[in-house]
């Protein structure tokens, strides 16, 4: 099923999206580049993403993983345990710090899975936020990775694509057999 199609998708009761999970091809593909004629269906959008990520819980959420196939994601890590919800669309990284910092990495789409990326310690992204704003961004700790998580997916990667094959291999096997286990 194409990824633009599904944007109407009927939530659930409590208005929440059904989460894709690895390795539902849709989670690889290359979200695009929203453009101002997609304006309200983004507008429909960022409140469900924002629903769906705070239930689930998570601290980001990318349109592809609901099936939406643009390029918006929202992210709130949630400093000093306050919302500080952030629309990013068409987020672009367009500085990274030579630093690197390794972090453990989980992700809605591969539920109890987790493991250890590496990235720039620090970066800078330019984006478009909700009400039409170009903003840029410079992001460290926590709220670089998970940004960069989060640009990953626009772009069909996931957190496991940047560990080795095997453990990329043994993640994805255990979560399969995690899903066949819960779906008895
Ligand atoms: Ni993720």
């Amino acid at each position: 099923m194409s990824s633009a199609t599904l944007v109407d998708a009927p939530p659930d009761e409590a208005g929440l999206l059904p989460i894709l999970m690895a390795p539902d091809p849709v989670l690889k593909a290359r979200a695009r580049t929203v453009r101002d004629s997609d304006a309200a269906t983004v507008r429909k959008l960022l409140p469900r993403l924002y629903a769906t990520m705070y239930a689930a819980p998570g601290i980001g959420l990318a349109a592809p993983q609901v099936g939406v196939g643009l390029r918006v994601a929202v992210v709130d890590v949630q400093p000093d345990g306050k919302r500080a919800p952030m629309t990013l669309i068409n987020p672009e990284v367009i500085g990274a710090s030579a630093e690197l910092a390794t972090r453990e990495e989980g992700c809605l789409s591969l539920p109890g899975q987790f493991g250890d990326v590496t990235r720039p310690a620090q970066v800078r992204v330019r984006y478009t936020d909700e009400t039409g704003a170009e903003r840029t961004l410079e992001a460290e700790g926590l709220l670089a990775a998970c940004v960069q998580h989060e640009i990953d997916h626009l772009d069909g990667v996931l957190f496991v694509d940047h560990l080795s094959p095997l453990k990329r291999n043994m993640i994805l096997r255990r979560l399969a057999k995690e899903r066949r286990q819960k779906a008895r």
